[in-house]
């Protein structure tokens, strides 16, 4: 048991909706094959000026102002991002300046796709419980609309672009990180990659032209890796915390699928009127999904102090995670 507490949650979309119809006239698909395959109906793009920082910094004012809290009382900053601003600096060193925290604290990037909330989660109750840091801004934020192939069907349907953010202090009360899971496999890190633009493959004109610098997946193959390892991090996190499907008040899992999604719930025996689903509205936000999900399932009454959250995440790597709390 961390005895932590998320006192302070927020997110943010960008304003621009781009619909399945509007993606019938760019690249040959349906609303019908997208909606049915995947569950999304629409998702957010972020406009020209606006970077992952921008995201990430609206989304914090929000958690901010829920946890009553200032800019200037944060002593770490964590990005959850695999579309950072810039390769370097870190993104959150670029949140640190737009929303004014202290210079002296530290602030660094989690890159572990669509599992670096849960990720930032983990190491967040760590760091709290040996303090190294007392009131934690973790955010997740991405613009995968920047990395994305708009010529290719089978990728661009899927992602979208937003953030989420929470402030994370040590709990005055019984809520806390009861148990969780985290993992990776390398071996499987081609399946999902954006291939150029780094050390390996450095950005020249053939690689742009051959747009490299953009998400490619295998998707059925990851698909089946995603089913398996949310629904034994769910099953495993849960076990760890000694409880069952039955115990989980709201499940906010990664939102890559519906049909994981489902698959995961059924296995875990949880009811999908637990299970927040958000991917009709935003797509797949990578590590922002989950944070996204989490604040509006605060700010609708569906998750309330006291409550037992379950969450899950699966992505490139591979990586994995799942966190069982009291909120
Ligand atoms: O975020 C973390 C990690 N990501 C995931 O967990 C995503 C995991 N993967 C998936 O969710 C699914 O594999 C996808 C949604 C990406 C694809 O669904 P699928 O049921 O696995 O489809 P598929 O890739 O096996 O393709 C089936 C067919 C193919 O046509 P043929 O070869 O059967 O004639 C594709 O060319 O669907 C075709 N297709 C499309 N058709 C219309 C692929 N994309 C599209 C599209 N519109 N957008």
């Amino acid at each position: 048991m961390f005895d932590i507490k998320i006192t302070g949650t927020g997110s943010y979309l960008p304003k621009k909706v781009l619909t399945n119809f509007d993606l019938e006239k760019m690249v040959d698909t349906s609303d019908e094959w997208i909606t049915t395959r995947t569950g999304i109906k629409e998702r957010h793009i972020a406009s020209e000026d606006e970077a992952t920082s921008d995201l990430a910094s609206k989304a914090a004012e929000e958690a901010f102002e829920m946890a009553g809290v200032s800019a200037r009382d944060i002593d770490a900053v964590m990005v959850a991002t695999i579309t950072p601003d810039t390769l370097f600096p870190a993104t959150a060193c670029w949140v640190q300046k737009k929303l004014g925290v202290k210079p002296v604290v530290p602030a660094f990037d989690i890159s572990a796709a669509c599992s670096g909330y849960l990720y930032g989660l983990i190491l967040s109750a760590g760091m709290i419980k040996t303090g190294v840091a007392s009131k934690i801004l973790l955010c997740a934020s991405e613009t995968l609309s920047k990395i994305t192939n708009w010529d290719d069907r089978s990728t661009c349907v899927l992602f979208g672009d937003g953030a989420g953010c929470a402030v994370i202090e040590k709990s005055d009360c019984d809520s806390g990180l009861l148990s969780y899971v985290w993992g990776a496999d390398g071996k499987l890190g081609k399946l999902l990659i954006q291939e150029a633009g780094g050390s390996r493959m450095p950005a020249t004109k053939e690689t742009v032209d051959k747009k490299l610098h953009t998400v490619s997946m295998q998707g059925n193959e990851v698909y089946k890796h995603a089913v398996t390892k949310m629904k034994k991090a769910a099953i495993e996190s849960l076990k760890k915390a000694n409880l069952t499907g039955e115990d989980v008040d709201v499940y906010v899992p990664h939102q890559a699928n519906i049909r994981i999604i489902e698959a995961t719930i059924k296995r875990a025996g949880i009811p999908m009127d637990k299970t927040v689903v958000t991917i009709d509205k935003t797509g797949n936000m990578s590590a922002a999904t989950i944070p996204v999900g989490i604040d509006w399932a605060v700010r609708d009454g569906r998750l309330n102090r006291g409550d037992i959250l379950l969450s899950t995440a699966f992505g490139g790597g591979f990586t994995w995670g799942a966190a069982v709390l009291r909120w």
